[in-house]
């Protein structure tokens, strides 16, 4: 077993996000909040990670459901120090660190973690706590030191004036001494103006056990960022997105306004590709290598390979896209649509479980759904499967070599054999054999000097 176990505070109530959802539940870069703590506590090599949760903890115990952690109730939200008591017989065979983060900082790093991890042990202090130092220290706690000593933190509310001065707050991320910190938190007083139990007294508390308290001070104040409105949560995502940028552009993606691009966490993109302002790319996408994305372009939960073109305007959606395809402007990839590569899909097309051999195409205002498409099929401008009864969804197959001309509706279910030709402006009704022509059309009429008998009679 780690002797590393972290525990995340989530029983806060979120009360300034005025918002029906539990705070940690809100997103940034595409991920709930709490899962940014998460991901350090495992990335720091916690083995057991118990999060406290109270308020709309029902949303909180259910979103982390498939994640491996254990959850904790603290029914009323008395303070940060009775928040990690209620963990406290999660931990009763427990003895190591214990890393306390909260569940609405979603900034913090495993770095700033592990130098935090490395001073603790090297200290072998009972509670180090992460700092930062702010110009604007208002509402945090502050640090009160005795040069690497701390001799206790003492909250904005409690503080006195010259205490207020201090610029070095507490982040609200410890390490504590395991078997320290469950001795002491039972016998904490709530001698505040909050009337709180308050966790950060556990650092006085170490003095008195002649036991050392020591910080960590944050390279990066951003960092300590924590989520309480929802200015603060738009000011969270701009820096994530500095940072996803960041990674991304140095791992060799030309961003042209890194400012106008919103990628999120899980999006992953290969080296050489190019993406133009107002280009936004989430859930699960992998974008290959190569590849162009023009502006105004989504892509959620798709997978594109290299060497792809993804023009103006276009919405792709659980859609896989082979190497050397050309999308849009305007095109509608809907999901379960699979192009095979070397696909054009053009101005105005939308597909949806759809899928194309290589090398078919559909340039202009078509509709593509429920279908299997061989290789090489053209479809002419103005194409329909008409897949849909009214009660029913139907399949439309065509094979390869086909080539639809434009206006053509097929009805399905229908199969059109390889290689046939479907004349314009026919609407298919049956299968069509290999090698075939299929036509449609009601033959033209013309009535000769049929003007000259009916002029125009313009009403007065
Ligand atoms: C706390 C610290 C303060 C620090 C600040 C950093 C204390 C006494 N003060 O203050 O020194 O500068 O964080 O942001 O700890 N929570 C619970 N149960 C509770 C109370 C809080 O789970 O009963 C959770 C909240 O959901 C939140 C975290 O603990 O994730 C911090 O609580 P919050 O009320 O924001 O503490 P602050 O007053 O900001
Ligand atoms: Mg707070």
């Amino acid at each position: 077993m780690s002797n590393l176990a972290a525990v995340i505070l989530a029983a806060g109530k979120g009360t300034r996000m005025k918002s029906e959802r539990a705070k940690v539940l809100h997103a940034i870069a595409g991920q709930a909040l709490l899962f940014y703590p998460l991901q350090v506590a495992r990335a720091a090599g916690c083995g057991q990670v118990s999060f406290v949760v109270g308020h709309q903890g029902d949303e909180v115990v259910e979103a982390l459901s498939d994640q491996q952690v254990d959850c904790v109730w603290q029914h009323e939200q008395l303070g940060t120090g009775h928040a990690l008591l209620c963990a406290a017989e999660k931990f009763s065979g427990f003895s190591g660190d214990l890393l306390l983060l909260c569940g609405d900082v979603p900034l913090l790093t495993t770095e700033s973690v592990q130098r935090l991890l490395d001073l603790h042990r090297r200290e072998e202090a009972a509670v180090t706590v992460l700092t930062a130092r702010l110009a604007n220290p208002h509402g945090y706690g502050r640090i009160v030191r005795d040069g690497e000593n701390v001799r206790r933190i003492v909250e904005e509310k409690d503080a006195s004036p010259a205490e207020r001065a201090i610029c070095e707050i507490n982040t609200g991320t410890y390490v504590f001494d395991a078997d320290f910190v469950f001795s002491i938190l039972p016998g904490l007083g709530k001698e505040n103006v909050q009337g709180e139990y308050y966790l950060t007294d556990v650092v006085a508390a170490a003095a008195a056990a002649g036991r050392k308290a020591r910080a960590v001070c944050l390279l990066d104040p951003n960092e300590a960022l924590g989520i309480n409105d929802r200015v603060q949560l738009a000011e969270a995502s701009r820096l994530m997105r500095q940072r996803i940028n960041q990674r991304l552009m140095l791992g060799g993606v030309t961003l042209v306004d890194p400012e106008t691009t919103y990628v999120d966490q899980q999006v992953e993109i290969g080296s050489d590709s190019l993406l133009h302002p107002g280009v936004t790319l989430t859930g699960k996408t992998r974008i290959g290598q190569h590849c162009v994305i023009e502006s105004g372009v989504q892509v959620d939960s798709s997978n594109i390979a290299d060497h792809v073109h993804l023009k103006s305007g276009s919405v792709l959606e659980g859609a896989l896209v082979g190497e050397n395809c050309n999308i849009g402007p305007m095109a509608h990839l809907r999901p379960g649509t699979e192009l095979l590569g070397h696909n054009k899909i053009g101005n105005f097309v939308e597909t949806k479980k759809a899928r194309l051999g290589e090398n078919s195409q559909a340039s202009h205002l078509t509709y593509i759904g429920d279908a299997e498409v061989g290789r090489n099929v053209n479809f002419g401008c103005g194409t329909i499967t008409c897949n849909y009864d009214g009660a029913n969804k139907h399949k439309t197959i065509v094979e390869d070599d086909v080539f639809v001309g434009s206006d053509t509706q097929f009805i399905a279910p229908v199969r059109i054999g390889r290689n046939s030709l479907i004349a314009a402006g026919s609407t298919i009704t049956k299968d069509v054999p290999a090698d075939s022509l299929a036509l449609s059309r009601t033959p033209q009429k013309v009535i000769e000097g049929w003007r000259i008998k009916h002029p125009l009679q313009k009403k007065k």
